[in-house]
């Protein structure tokens, strides 16, 4: 095991064009919460375009902090987190949610709106981001097809099993066609058959051009394929050699 520090970029190519090949760079990334608690320490991150990337840890190691500051639902204490060539330190309103709509965020619990139908809750991003009827119609049908859902379309998340409402999430996400993925423990809740199931239609967005990025306290879904793999251990990020 080796700090993922060393693993940092060529510093034969320019910055800038090294900027532009990447879809999230962290440089000396602190994140320490108020009561002392500390998230993440030094973190170095760079994650290309079209990359498929799995970051394990423990529960508590800082997973989903590392993610959050990606999102921008939290700010680091120190340090600097680059998305899509736009620094995050900067953002505020307007622009962060402009830059959260290239980008489909998956969660554990699917959060989906129970009084919903599957078409509608993955219809109501495309409506909150103004799309035309006619457009939201033409993205439907096929993204439902991408996850296996196009028979359940009218049916409400709680008549679905808990892989198909994790395939409702990932519908949601993806509807938009955001450039980067990014899926909190997606498979936490689920059985390895639809772990597997949930796995493959993140690598099939990855192949069709979408930079993915994976948290994971599970092992088995690491090894089902051979994605690149960093580990957080108590905040800090290690990489596997
Ligand atoms: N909002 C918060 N306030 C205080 N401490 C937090 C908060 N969120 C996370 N932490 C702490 O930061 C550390 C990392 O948490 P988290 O990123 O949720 O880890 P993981 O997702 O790997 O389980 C933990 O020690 C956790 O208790
Ligand atoms: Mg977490």
């Amino acid at each position: 095991m080796l700090e993922y520090t060393s693993k940092i970029p060529n510093q034969k190519l320019s910055d800038s064009a090294n900027t532009a090949s990447l879809m999230v760079k962290m440089r000396g990334v602190t994140k320490t919460y108020p009561n002392d608690g500390r998230g993440l320490v030094g973190i170095n991150l760079d994650v290309k375009r079209g990359d498929f990337l799995f970051i394990t840890g423990a529960s508590g190691a800082g997973k989903s902090t590392l993610l959050k500051l990606i999102y921008g639902a939290c700010r680091p204490t120190q340090g600097e987190i680059i998305v899509d060539q736009v620094k995050m330190g900067q953002l505020r309103g307007d622009s962060l949610s402009r830059l959260r709509r290239r980008l489909g965020i998956i969660f554990q619990d699917y959060k989906l709106i129970p009084t919903r139908t599957v078409s509608e809750n993955i219809a109501f991003v495309l409506w909150a981001q103004g799309f035309t009827r006619k457009e939201v119609q033409r993205r439907l049908l096929p993204t439902l097809k991408l996850v296996g859902l196009q028979h359940q379309a009218n049916c409400f998340p709680q008549q679905l099993s808990g892989g198909e409402q994790q395939r409702v999430s990932i519908a949601r996400a993806i509807v938009s066609t955001p450039p980067l993925m990014l899926a909190d423990e997606p498979t936490g809740n689920l059985d390895p058959d639809n772990a597997q199931q949930i796995l493959k239609i993140m690598q099939k967005l990855n192949s069709l051009g979408a930079t993915v990025i994976v948290t994971t306290h599970d092992q088995r879904l690491v090894q089902m394929s051979n994605h690149p793999v960093v580990q957080l251990r108590q905040g800090r990020l290690y990489r596997n050699f």
